[in-house]
């Protein structure tokens, strides 16, 4: 028998629990061996719960508990898990997480730390989708161009009800909450720190890229509007927070933002909680994994595979998919120099010469304008909703200061890119 230790018996680890229970027969059968969680732990001993083990609040009894084979982190946070995690590793105790949080801060020290002990985290990206596995064995014949996914149920929940029903921002956050897709702290999902989590760990499997969260271009979906949303929908385009890598020669470009795709493309279909991501080998083509990215099950059937996992072989592939950082020569791109297209959406006076000024002011860092749309905003004011050719990210940005400086806009300008 194999015993299993829950950190965190929340949303997640309550499935787990009652998954392995109810689905004991082919779980043993395919691990070879009975796999029985024995305890877990929690913060509040007086919260009601659907699971069966004995709670404790002390993490120290699963730590110290010589028995317990499998230390499963489903608490949530960085630093705390970390030193948990770093603890049960040097116990000798495998673990699995569903933390991206912590991989995006910890993954290669802890994949020091782990040595040949088995460290999984397959729910860390994209919940019931077996995308670590993909990344790190069925594609590791081939140099990895381009990732490119929906990895935030959350988001892409709240995107699709206020595209498809209208709902405004805080009604639908408050849904996603209520149910449990959101994270404790829902600002890490709106605010696309989550998907830059998952993509910073799949960024380490395909191109071994050392970066942190603060290196990278990361924007959420808090100031998309209905004028947004109205835009998207006539010039039919889909509104979805993407999380990117691409290479280019020597450079791998990471960022996560609010994207405008053509509603032809396949990405542009996920809609609901369902993540899906898209992968370019050099060998292999596209290849593209949908699936359900948040929920207590679906989360935990990845942690459950993964202890399945564990049991049949007792170690884990080397737990980035390579031994030491992989020395891929590759950079991580200033995204400044990046090339697409742009959507602005800029509240300036309603009177002659606005207009002008504001074709001018692009005009002179050679953006040129394809498609605009004027929406009546407050009294005196209007919106304009502006679509342009490909340009540089640094002359956009360097246009919005300008239109701010020059007092044409009466708000913060919204930009968002379009991937055609
Ligand atoms: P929950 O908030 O539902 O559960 C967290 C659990 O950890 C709770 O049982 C909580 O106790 C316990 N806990 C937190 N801090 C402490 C502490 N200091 N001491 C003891 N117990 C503690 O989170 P989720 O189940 O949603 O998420 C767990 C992990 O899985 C997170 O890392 C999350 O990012 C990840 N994840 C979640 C997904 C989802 O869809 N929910 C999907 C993919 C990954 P108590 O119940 O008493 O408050
Ligand atoms: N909060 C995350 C999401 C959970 O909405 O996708 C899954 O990682």
């Amino acid at each position: 028998m194999l015993k299993v230790g829950i950190i965190g018996v929340g949303t997640v680890g309550s499935s787990v629990c009652q998954i392995l229970e109810a689905n004991k027969d082919i779980i043993t059968a395919r691990a070879g061996v009975e796999i029985t969680p024995v305890s877990g732990v929690v913060h509040n001993l007086s919260k009601k719960r659907d699971v069966s083990i004995k709670l404790t609040d002390n993490v120290d009894d699963i730590l110290n508990d010589d028995s317990i084979d499998i230390v499963v982190e489903l608490m949530g946070g960085v630093e705390q898990p970390y030193e948990v995690v770093k603890k049960a590793l040097q116990k000798g105790k495998a673990v699995v997480t569903a933390n991206k949080a912590l991989l995006a801060y910890h993954r290669y020290d802890l994949q020091d730390i782990a040595g040949d002990t088995a460290f999984e985290f397959e729910a860390a990206v994209a919940g019931g989708i077996p995308i670590i596995n993909a990344l790190r064995d069925g594609l590791s014949a081939n140099h990895i161009e381009s990732i490119k996914g929906i990895m935030n149920g959350t988001c892409n929940y709240m995107l699709t009800r206020m595209i498809n029903d209208g709902v405004e921002y805080e009604d639908i956050l408050k849904e996603s909450q209520e149910l449990g897709y959101a994270e404790a702290d829902p600002t890490f999902d709106v605010g696309g720190f989550d998907a830059a989590h998952k993509l910073l760990i799949l960024a380490s499997i395909a191109y071994g890229i050392d970066a942190k969260p603060e290196d990278i271009l990361i924007e959420g979906i808090e100031n998309i509007n209905s004028d947004d949303i109205a835009f998207a929908k006539e010039f039919d385009y889909s509104l979805k927070l993407l999380a990117i890598a691409k290479t280019n020669e020597d450079e791998v470009e990471l960022r996560v933002h609010p994207v405008l795709i053509p509603n032809s493309e396949m990405i542009s279909k996920i809609d609901g909680v369902m993540n899906g991501v898209s992968v370019i080998g050099d060998k292999v083509g596209e290849t593209m994994y949908y699936g359900p990215g948040a929920g207590g099950d679906a989360t935990a059937s990845a942690v459950i595979a993964n202890i399945i996992d564990i049991a049949r072989s007792g170690k884990s592939t080397p737990m980035l998919g390579f031994n030491k950082p992989l020395e891929s020569g590759l950079k991580l791109a200033n995204i400044d120099n990046m090339v697409t297209k742009y959507y602005l959406r800029l509240e300036v006076e309603d009177k002659s010469g606005v207009l002008a000024k504001v074709a001018t002011i692009l005009g002179d860092k050679n953006i040129s304008i394809k498609t605009m749309v004027q929406k009546a905003s407050k009294t005196n004011s209007v919106n304009l909703l502006l679509s342009t050719h490909s340009c540089k990210e640094l002359d956009i940005k360097n246009a919005l200061k300008e239109l701010k400086n020059a007092g044409v806009v009466n708000s913060e300008p919204t930009m968002i890119r379009i991937e055609e």
